[in-house]
């Protein structure tokens, strides 16, 4: 029997002193408040068992967590017809990268690149009635946890500067690849990314796609196909330019945001969620990585 109470203190005590702690994101400016020195661990397991360390019940901006909660909503509406609309290649490049959307005439290469991310919103938006209240409610639901909310001000904060996914937008919506108006995809975007959850209630949230598509309530969300699916967009497109880098060090599915989050998991066994805002060039937690590396290693639990 693993100890994993005892390896998530290990793991957190050795890299709550590393000196190398990333660069908290900024182009966000409401992002750049957060605490570098911040790290929190929480483990789900599928049986029910939780452990935690460090700053794991504090909520923070899940940014592009949420792209994987957006897309197996979208999946839930419109099954497999959204892979017209994008695509389920690694794109090898930043996450708000352009120049491959124009070659590859407005169809995003994955939905877990801004570009990708933005049509899955249109389709959201053209689904839900009320957009942005609906999908909260959504998220609220899979992690049974009512008290989950929008940053308005980490929402406004992007609005003004987002000026990357404005650009975005507006080139989807050039080759038809946007059915709604590019402001009201992008508001809902910039919310979206603007919700705020802890790593207890993220794990919590990520539980379905460990399980098959089932919530902890027992709720079927989406087929269990689609799950299968979703896990291997988040191992292959997870982590942008450094998804290869993470199989190769973690060996897990999983999503990376830029309020320094990331959500591992290994189906049919546990998630693990991490929250060190402090990123590494490539815009993923540098001491999340390095948490999640460390857990993976010691305890032979990967998908490898
Ligand atoms: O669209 C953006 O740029 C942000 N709202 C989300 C980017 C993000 O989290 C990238 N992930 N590491």
């Amino acid at each position: 029997m693993i100890d994993f109470q005892g390896l998530l203190n290990n793991i957190h005590d050795d890299l709550k002193t590393r000196e190398d702690k990333g660069v908290v994101a900024s182009y966000i400016p409401e992002l750049s408040k957060q605490d570098v020195n911040t790290l929190g661990l929480y483990m789900q397991h599928i049986d029910g068992r939780s452990f935690s360390a460090g700053d794991a019940f504090t909520p923070f901006s899940i940014q592009s967590i949420s792209k994987v909660l957006a897309l197996s909503k979208a999946i839930a509406f419109e099954d497999n017809k959204i892979w017209e609309r994008v695509d389920v290649e690694p794109s090898g490049n930043p996450f708000n990268h352009l120049s491959l959307l124009e070659l590859e005439n407005g169809i995003p290469r994955n939905p877990l690149i801004n570009a990708g991310a933005l049509v899955i919103a249109d389709i959201l938006v053209t689904h839900l009635e009320n957009p942005k209240e609906d999908f909260l409610q959504y998220v609220r639901n899979i992690a049974n946890d009512q008290s989950i909310k929008y940053n308005f001000k980490v929402a406004d904060s992007e609005e003004r500067t987002g000026f990357n996914n404005f650009a975005a937008a507006y080139l989807l919506k050039s080759f038809n690849n946007l059915n709604n108006s590019v402001d009201d995809v992008l508001d809902f975007y910039f919310h979206q990314c603007a919700i705020e959850m802890s790593c207890e209630q993220l794990s919590k949230a990520f539980y379905l796609f460990a399980n098959g598509g089932q919530c902890m309530q027992g709720n079927q969300h989406i087929p269990i196909q689609q799950a299968k699916r979703i896990n291997a967009i988040m191992l292959t497109c997870g982590f942008y330019d450094e998804a290869g880098e993470f199989a190769f060090e973690v060996g897990l599915p999983g999503k990376s945001g830029v309020g320094g989050g990331i959500v591992a998991l290994l189906p049919n066994n546990f998630i693990l969620a991490t929250w060190a805002p402090g990123l590494n060039p490539r815009g993923n937690s540098l001491i999340g990585m390095q948490a999640l590396e460390q857990f993976t290693s010691q305890t032979n639990l990967s998908i490898f």
